[in-house]
């Protein structure tokens, strides 16, 4: 499993995302999740799960320092109280101890950064965290971020697959020292594993599409990607991607393909995307 290293924390490269996961099948997917090897789990207050992942987690019977837990604050609750609020609620609810990283889930305009960041800060030295990032920000969001941290900002998740390239956030990461995780990263199951470009490099492989595109994803320096399933047998496929290296030919054509630009995940709360 590669290991990104950002701001003091040692993320794994691939998580296994919640989202949409729910009562006992979020339970047994994280249980089971981390028994198949996961190592790394991604929620959020919005999900409305995180008991359940907690729940999962402390069934696994694997050790709470082994796992990476990452939960994140919604958009409305940015005002600096609501903000340490939902960050306790959120560490009370997994049960698990400090969570790892807290996010910031989305960037809400109408709420001075400054604000949130301080309010984050506090999240991490209340203890509630070891670390602290962001998602959803855009690169100018994320040099203003890194501007007004005391802490180093561990991430910033964002939506990135093969049909959407994040190449101006990517290259925001590298130079503040953040992975970039990747959110939605085999196109949410839909027409990007059947896009022929991939299920042709599938084919010649020997491996399926969804690992096609996490190789991808997780070959690049600071990039780690969150695949959801609610299918057991789909768990260790979508983790089993570090066995396999991509030509250089393979891999520039899904970079050329992710100029097609489609994004699945645009609310009317989204900030202005960077163009590239
Ligand atoms: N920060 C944010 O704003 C944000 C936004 C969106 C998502 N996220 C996080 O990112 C995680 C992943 O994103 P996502 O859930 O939007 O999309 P995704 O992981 O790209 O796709 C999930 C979908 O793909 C299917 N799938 C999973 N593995 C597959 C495989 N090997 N082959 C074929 N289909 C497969 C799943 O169906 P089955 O269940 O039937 O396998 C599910 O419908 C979320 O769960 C969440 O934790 C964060």
């Amino acid at each position: 499993m590669k290991i990104i290293e950002a701001a003091g924390a040692r993320i794994p490269a691939i998580g296994l995302g919640t989202y949409r996961l729910e009562g006992d099948t979020c339970v047994a997917m994280v249980s089971e999740g981390i028994r198949v090897g996961y190592r790394h789990i991604d929620t959020a207050r919005m999900y409305g799960n995180e008991r359940q992942v907690g729940e999962g987690l402390r069934a696994s019977g694997v050790a709470r320092d082994e796992i990476f837990v990452t939960t994140k604050v919604w958009t409305d609750d940015l005002a600096p109280a609501d903000f340490l609020r939902s960050a306790e609620a959120a560490v009370q609810a997994l049960d698990v101890g400090a969570v790892d990283l807290i996010l910031i889930h989305w960037p809400n305009a109408a709420i001075p950064l400054q604000g949130t960041i301080d309010a984050l800060n506090q999240a991490r030295e209340k203890g509630l965290t070891r670390h602290i990032g962001v998602a959803n920000f855009t690169a100018a969001l994320m040099e203003e971020a890194a501007s007004l941290t005391r802490h180093p900002l561990a991430c910033n998740q964002v939506e990135y697959h093969s049909r959407l390239s994040q190449e101006t956030v990517h290259a925001a990461c590298e130079r503040l020292g953040m992975a970039m995780i990747a959110y939605s990263p085999i196109g949410q199951g839909k027409d990007l594993l059947s896009d022929p470009v991939v299920t042709d490099m599938a084919e010649r492989y020997g491996r399926t599409p969804a690992q096609i595109v996490l190789r991808w994803e997780v070959e690049q320096p600071m990039v780690g990607a969150i695949p959801r399933t609610s299918n057991p047998d789909r768990l260790a496929e979508n983790l089993d991607v570090f066995g396999f290296e991509l030509q250089d030919e393979d891999r520039r054509r899904l970079h050329e393909m992710s100029r097609s630009r489609r994004r699945l995940v645009d609310p009317s709360f989204a900030p202005q995307w960077d163009a590239r």
